[in-house]
This record gives C-alpha cells, structure tokens and sequence, in this order.
C-alpha cells in the first residue's frame, strides 16, 4: 500500500526535477524583482522639468524664454495609468528576450543598448539573418513628451506606437504575429506576466504592442549636468561649457531653435512651423537624396539629449563624431531646393565662421545633457542576466 502511494509521488518529483533541469539548459528565465520598479515616479517631478527664463554670467546673459518649448500633452495623460508599473515590467522583458525573433538571435535591445542611451554604435545595425537596417538606429530619449517617432516622422505619438506594430521597422524574422504569440505563450513566466498586467494569462498581440510603449515611455533622461544647471545657475558648468551653450542659444547658430526647449528636440506643439512636416526639416546634407525621409531631405529633429553616446550620427550615421556635425552646420551645409531657410543666409547656405573654441565649445555643450540614471538604472537593464 505504501510503495503504491509512493510511485506517484516520485513521479512528480522526478517531472519537477526534468523542467528544472530543462530551464537551467535554455537559461532563459527573468529574474524580476519580488515587487515591481517605479517607473511613473518621474512624473511628479516634471514641474521642474523646465528651462530658467535665463541666466546670467558677468556681463553675458543668456536668454532661454524664447526657446521654451512645453513639454507633455496628450501621451502623458492617456497614457500612464494604474497598470503602468506591471506592463512595463512585462515590456522591460520583452524589449530584452530575443525570443522575439524566428531564431531566437535578436532582441529590440540587439539594436537599442542600454549604456548606449538606447542607442547602438554602428552607422546602420543587422537584424535577424544579418540583413542591415537602412537606417542608423535611433536612440531612445523621452519618447513620453510625443515628440515624433522614426527619421522620417511616420510615427506621430506614444498611442500611435503602442497601436502600429512597434516593430514595423525590424526585420525580426517572425512570420506573423499568430506564430510569435504562439511562441511567447509557450513561456511560463510571460502568463504570469500578462496576468499581473492585463488580469489574464492569455498573450495577445494588442498586450505585447502596449507593454512594449508602456517600457519604452518610461525611459526618463532628466538627470543630466545641464538639468542640475537649471537649478543652480549653471554654477558646475566650465568656461567652455558656458560658452557652448551661449552660442547653442543664439542668432548665430540657430541650434536652439530646432533643438528646441528643455528636450532639445523638435519644437512641439500646436502650429508650429514644423507640424506639417512631422517634425522634420532638411539641413543640408546632399544635394540629391536616396532616401528621401518624409520627403525631399527631411528627417526628424532629433532630440539632443545623451547624444554624446549615440555616435555614428544622422539619419545613415554618416559622421563619426560630434565635432564632424558641428562642422557640417558650420561649413558643410548644401544648398538643397528645400533647405530649411534658418541654415540660409540670402537664399545660400550658411556659413556660421565659428572658430576652433567655438566648435569646441558647442561640443563641450552637448557633452552636459547625458542622462546619469539612464545607462545604470536596473529597472532599464536586461533581466536576463
Ligand atoms: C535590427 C535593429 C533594430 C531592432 C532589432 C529594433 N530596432 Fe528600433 N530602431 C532601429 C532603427 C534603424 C530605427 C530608426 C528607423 C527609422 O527611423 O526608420 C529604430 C527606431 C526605433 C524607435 C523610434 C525612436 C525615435 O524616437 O524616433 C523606437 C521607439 C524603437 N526603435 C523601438 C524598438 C523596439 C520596441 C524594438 C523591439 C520590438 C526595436 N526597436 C527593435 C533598429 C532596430
Ligand atoms: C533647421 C533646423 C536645425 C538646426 C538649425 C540645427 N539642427 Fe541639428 N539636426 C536637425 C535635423 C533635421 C537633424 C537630423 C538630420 C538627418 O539625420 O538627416 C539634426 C541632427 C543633429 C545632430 C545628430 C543627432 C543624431 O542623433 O544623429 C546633432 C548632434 C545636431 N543636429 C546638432 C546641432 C547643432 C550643434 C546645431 C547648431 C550648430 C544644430 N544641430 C542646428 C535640425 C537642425
């Protein structure tokens, strides 16, 4: 009677034993923290997040008024709710599981690196089967404030890229989303995932597409050298650091009035002059384009935030380093039909006669908006490790 009792038992040991042992052979489990990271908490501080009117250096003074650009708006409203901190949990796995494509060999990460601000370090990156983008990979920086998605602008809001298939812009490998559903419900830890974010264990691709934009809409850089000047008069910033910025801020160079506001992305907003293009212009680059962008030249107005970190530069990072696109605007601009008239002077293209310091300078000047947390914060990291 006892050894009848026991078989059964040893039975369900021996089952227990099998798929721990499967497990530790994929090693292919998250590890997630017993309760979840905050990744809304960055919303209580956004009142903060704002320039100074200006701010004064001896008898320099630079004005900032005229540059502010509101940040917020509708994703900022719509999208964070009480779910929040559970779907990105389960997005943050996502983003990082190269189970996402057909042969389990990359993952969104593969091409947006954490230490790279979401970025990666090669003018254009390869996706599955070694194919290459055709565009240099964006990074990721506060998509929260709607500013324009993708080079071209195609995508307008965080609710349009939790909508679209994230991934239209991969080659991933998978067939279709029926396969990579399928493929993703095979997994026990992405139920229990789902449960905690959607109330069912159930994947579905509307679930993936919103865990993923809801991951994605927190990664906040606001912690910069530039963002602590705010408060405090710029009283860290060297010499030429100060002098970078005044001239980012003025007449001569224009920088600010694309790379608008406390972002320094395109301006945003209501009737602004770019909303008709997506947040795109042309500065330039080519007299005759292969890839016309959202159309005739015109890319996105990226934002500048840690961009000391995302070289190769431009839509098909096509210069290595920030000195190269600071000489670019100062010498390099071409004169294209479109070419947006503030990089014009009487109808040519401009030529800003910056000295060596000044270019220098504004170099110096972008170094101080990257983001500290970022690139550290384990709620941004790869739980697969
Ligand atoms: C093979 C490399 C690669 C992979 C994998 C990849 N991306 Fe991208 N990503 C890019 C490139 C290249 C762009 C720019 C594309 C364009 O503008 O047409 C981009 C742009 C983006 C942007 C727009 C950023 C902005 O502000 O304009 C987001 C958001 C994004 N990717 C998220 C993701 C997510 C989420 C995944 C995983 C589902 C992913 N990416 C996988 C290469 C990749
Ligand atoms: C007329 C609007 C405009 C002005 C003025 C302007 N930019 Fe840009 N900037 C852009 C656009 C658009 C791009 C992307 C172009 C592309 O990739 O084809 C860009 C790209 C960049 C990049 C590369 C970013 C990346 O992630 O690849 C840097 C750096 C940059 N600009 C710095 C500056 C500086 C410094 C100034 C002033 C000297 C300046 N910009 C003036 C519109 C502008």
């Amino acid at each position: 009677m006892k050894k009848l009792l026991l078989l059964p038992i040893l039975g369900i040991l021996l089952v227990y034993a099998c798929n721990d042992a499967e497990l530790q052979i994929g090693e292919h489990v998250p590890n997630l923290p017993s309760s979840t990271y905050d990744y809304v908490g960055f919303l209580d501080d956004l009142e903060s997040f704002v320039l100074p009117d200006e701010v004064s250096f001896g008898d320099q003074t630079i004005v900032f008024g005229e540059h502010n650009n509101v940040v917020g708006g509708a994703s900022l409203t719509t999208h964070f709710n009480d779910k929040h901190n559970a779907e990105a949990t389960l997005g943050r796995v996502l983003f990082y599981d190269n189970r996402m494509s057909k042969n389990n060999s990359i993952a969104c990460a593969s091409c947006h690196r954490q230490d790279l601000a979401f970025s990666d370090d090669v003018a254009v990156s390869s996706g599955f089967g070694g194919q290459l983008t055709t565009r240099n990979s964006s990074s990721i920086v506060n998509p929260m404030f709607g500013n324009t998605f993708f080079w071209d602008g195609r995508s307008r809001s965080l609710e349009d890229l939790a909508l679209r298939p994230v991934f239209d812009h991969v080659e991933m490998g998978m067939d279709s989303e029926a396969d990579l559903i399928q493929k993703l419900a095979r997994e026990d830890y992405y139920q229990a995932l789902f449960k905690d974010a959607y109330g069912s264990p159930t994947v579905t691709g509307d679930g993936i597409r919103s865990a993923l934009a809801a991951f994605v809409s927190s990664m906040f850089s606001g912690d910069s050298k530039f963002d602590e000047g705010t408060k405090n008069d710029f009283a860290e910033f060297s010499q030429l650091e100060r002098h970078g910025m005044a001239l980012f801020f003025s007449e001569q160079t224009q920088c600010a009035s694309c790379h608008s506001g406390i972002n320094f992305a395109s301006p945003s907003g209501i009737g602004n002059e770019y909303q008709q293009t997506s947040g795109t212009t042309n500065i330039g680059l080519d007299v005759v384009y292969d890839d016309p962008g959202f159309s005739d030249g015109k890319f996105k107005i990226p934002s500048l935030r840690n961009v000391s970190l995302t070289a190769p530069y431009m839509h098909d990072g096509r210069f290595e380093t920030l000195r190269e696109v600071v000489g670019h605007y100062n010498e390099g601009v071409q004169p294209h039909t479109d070419l947006d008239r503030k990089l014009t002077i009487n109808g040519s293209p401009v030529r800003m006669n910056l000295t060596e310091l000044d270019k220098d300078a504004l170099v110096a000047f972008m170094s101080t908006l990257t983001s500290k947390s970022l690139l550290v914060d384990e709620k941004y990291s790869n739980p697969f490790k």
